[in-house]
């Protein structure tokens, strides 16, 4: 307990504005000091004042007027602030998608609210502000855009994304912003779903890969450096799974698969140290993840051993009575949410959270000890994250937003995911003298490549476009030269604009370069009800193939569309994702030969919309009509993508031989050499496939890779290691377990089986 003298004298320490420290150490009851500081406060504080900090509340809330009126601006109103941050005790404010604020702009905003929070409010407790910035400090001004996480994914080397989280992660704190509601770690093998764009692709090991190195980009080694922020992991869990591929629709999976595919992304960016988790909007199995005690408490707080905090979804205290119908009003939801393990709420408009919060534990319906265990994890964040000491860390730190290094990287990596899909007769690459026809709906357009939340959410507002980045056009123009380089637009994403003078401008050229496409888009609004390429880009390819001219696609897009029906008509095709704001000019380059394409596919390319299967599928899932095990005949497989080079895979090897016992680790040998003419980057991938297991097992399974350069004629001895553990699945009581028995090794061409025996 606190004795009256020491509240006075902390109290004192708060009016001066000093860092809140409570020189108590006979309280010291944590191994870790900080659990002591966070106690020390909550020991001090009000229900109410409790309760408000498990309130987020939008910025929209706080400002004068209507929010989206108006452009280019918005007001903090101080009367709005005051009523929320001081009578509503709230802890936590997010977000923009309206217009992109400068750095200092966001400052002046973040500093109001941090003023309000740190010399009115009774306890000083800083503000958490959160923002989405998901491929970039992507809300600020002059920030870099990087590729989207499935372009990242693309590359096949966790370094780009760790290097895009930790330049993210700077130019978020360069605006006094220090959490960013990224990752997403949901693993997608529904490519109907609109924001496939946003996740690392169809694998499990790929994501837990790239969301780890996220994770240690983001948050560095210490958080409370002012160059990093608290990541924020979404959505747990199974939101990318939706039955019907519409966004924030029901999931259907049984706990075991959850186990196997979708937690342990969530898991390796736990270990990594993530220090906050947003909760699924949707539903699994019919329950609604907000009211999920058993994900949020058993697996995510128990069994994973997750230390901070859950947020919400947007409004998803309300979806719980309106959309899931799971709750008779918004008192019910909220108790139900908070019980479950829910410890902060998302309610982008109001503070109706708190005020049924406090009634409910009021009411004796939510016990104190759940809003303690919730607000501890809140204030340790805010520990950690050296709000107290440094809730807005000096713009001088921040000399490098938007600098040419930064920049540089994300032309890297957009370089890296570009995957080269087919190359009849090695029409890529073109020759630099050609005289080129540049069209279709991507073929000019930053916002394509940088798809949903670029300077605003939806991310199609072209006012606030970085006008010196180059759309496909104009880099192919600055590359030729713009007597070589024509653009017509062909169609817009869904219309017809004008094909006929793309045929006649095509009668003209060498090359056509036809850019097809999604318009960027994220969430509800990304909903599609068909996986083909729109009709009226499906007719521009078809017109232009008329003229006999040799096409080269390149697809910008957030999801596999469906090209089938065009694929036969181009002689290459370059899939080059969401690659962000460097792209047009990586797909030149690429395009011209002067990088080797490297990426390699994320997804399993559907041909058809009635075949839909990740390359995990089952072998069952293979079979076809002539009761065969022909099936499985995708456009393009999980991990393809050619190089302007080729290579050789030779003796795989493995030590110890055929038997691994126990613990023993196997060691994986293979020889690479890149026997073509040109340098270029192979990812070797490492499948195994489990011949016989009590559970029917997928066919094949991602278990390493390693992306390696080679000169013309050089050959590389890669090595890989496997235990027990990578071979392990999740059997029918929902435990992980390794079976004896034979095991294939694939890479590339070659197999090998060898026995794992206990
Ligand atoms: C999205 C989240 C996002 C949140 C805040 C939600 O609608 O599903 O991914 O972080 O809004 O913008």
């Amino acid at each position: 307990m606190l004795s009256p003298l020491k509240i006075m004298a902390c109290l004192f320490m708060l009016v001066l504005g000093d860092i809140f420290v409570v020189p108590d150490t006979a309280m010291a009851t944590y191994a870790d000091p900080m659990d002591n500081r966070v106690d020390s406060l909550l020991s001090l504080m009000t229900l109410e004042e409790k309760v408000g900090q498990m309130t987020n509340i939008g910025l929209m809330a706080v400002c004068k007027g209507d929010f989206w009126e108006g452009r280019d601006t918005i007001e903090i109103d101080s009367a709005k602030l005051r009523r929320l941050l001081l009578d509503h005790h709230v802890g936590s404010v997010q977000n923009m998608g309206k217009y992109p604020p400068a750095p200092a702009e966001w400052r002046q905003l973040i500093g109001a609210v941090q003023q309000v929070a740190l010399q009115e409010s009774r306890l000083r407790i800083p503000v958490l502000y959160g923002i989405d910035g998901v491929h970039g400090a992507n809300y600020t001004a002059g920030s870099v855009l990087f590729p989207q996480q499935i372009a990242t994914a693309a590359t096949w080397d966790p370094a780009f994304a760790e290097t895009a989280a930790r330049v993210t992660a700077y130019e978020i704190r360069a605006a006094g912003i220090p959490w960013n509601y990224s990752p997403v770690l949901d693993v997608c093998k529904q490519p109907l779903w609109g924001r496939i764009f946003e996740t690392f692709g169809e694998d499990t090991y790929l994501t837990q890969q790239m969301g780890a190195a996220m994770v240690r980009g983001m948050q560095g080694d210490d958080v409370a450096d002012p160059h990093h922020v608290a990541a924020c992991l979404k959505h747990f869990a199974g939101y990318g799974m939706a039955y019907n591929g519409k966004d924030r629709s029901p999931v259907y999976l049984p706990e075991r698969w959850l186990r196997q595919y979708i937690f342990p992304p969530f898991q390796a960016a736990i270990d990594a140290g993530a220090l906050t988790v947003m909760i699924n909007s949707g539903s699994v199995n019919g329950i609604p993840s907000h009211i999920d005690y058993h994900l949020i408490t058993e697996v995510l707080k128990g069994e994973m051993n997750f230390q901070g905090f859950t947020i919400s979804d947007w409004s998803d205290i309300m979806n719980l009575v309106e959309a899931h119908q799971v709750a008779a009003d918004e008192r019910e939801a909220v108790k139900l949410s908070v019980l479950a393990g829910l410890d902060m709420c998302m309610e982008p408009y109001d503070e109706s959270f708190a005020v049924h919060l406090v009634q409910l534990v009021k009411d004796g319906e939510v016990p104190m000890s759940r809003i303690d265990d919730a607000v501890r994890r809140i204030l340790k964040v805010k520990f950690q994250l050296g709000l107290f000491e440094n809730p807005l860390p000096p713009p001088s730190l921040y000399p490098a937003v938007g600098s040419a290094a930064s920049v540089a990287e994300s032309y890297q990596a957009a370089l890296a995911c570009l995957t080269l899909l087919k190359n009849e007769a090695a029409v890529l690459p073109l020759p630099k003298k050609a005289n080129v026809l540049v069209t279709g709906a991507a073929a000019n357009s930053l916002n394509y490549l940088n798809g949903g939340w670029s300077r605003t959410w939806s991310g199609r507002e072209t006012a606030y476009n970085d006008e010196e980045k180059q759309t496909i056009f104009e880099a192919i123009q600055a590359k030729l030269g713009s007597e070589q380089v024509s653009f017509v637009p062909g169609t817009t994403y869904t219309e017809e604009v004008d094909i006929a003078a793309a045929v006649t401008a095509a009668q003209a050229a060498d090359y056509l370069v036809v850019c097809l496409g999604e318009q960027p888009a994220t969430e509800k609004p990304s909903d599609i009800d068909d996986l083909s390429m729109p009709q009226a880009q499906l007719d521009l390819v078809r017109a232009l193939a008329q003229t006999g001219k040799p096409i080269i696609l390149v697809l910008v897009e957030g999801r596999p569309r469906l090209i089938r029906e065009i694929e036969p008509l181009a002689n290459g095709i370059l899939l080059a994702y969401v690659p962000g704001q460097e792209g047009g000019r990586a797909i030149a380059e690429v395009l011209f030969g002067d990088t080797n394409p490297s990426g390699k596919l994320p997804y399993t390319y559907p041909r058809y919309s009635g075949s839909i299967w990740a390359y995990d599928h089952l072998r069952s899932d293979e079979r076809d009509q002539n009761f065969g095990y022909d099936g499985f005949n995708p456009q393009y497989e999980f991990g393809f993508g050619l190089s302007y080079t080729t290579f050789a895979y030779a003796d795989l090897r493995f030590l110890p031989d055929t038997v691994v016992t126990g613990e023993e680790v196997l060691e994986v040998r293979v020889t690479v050499t890149n026997t073509g003419k040109r340098a270029g980057q192979e990812v070797v991938q490492l499948y195994t496939s489990d011949l016989v297991a009590s559970i029917s097992p997928a066919v094949k399974q991602l278990r390493r890779f390693a992306k390696i350069a080679l000169a013309p004629g050089a050959s590389q001895e890669v090595r890989f290691s496997l235990a027990a553990k990578d071979l392990a699945f999740v059997n029918q009581h929902n435990q992980w377990v390794t079976e004896p028995g034979a095991f294939t090794v694939t890479i590339g061409p070659l197999k090998k089986t060898f026995v794992w025996q206990p």
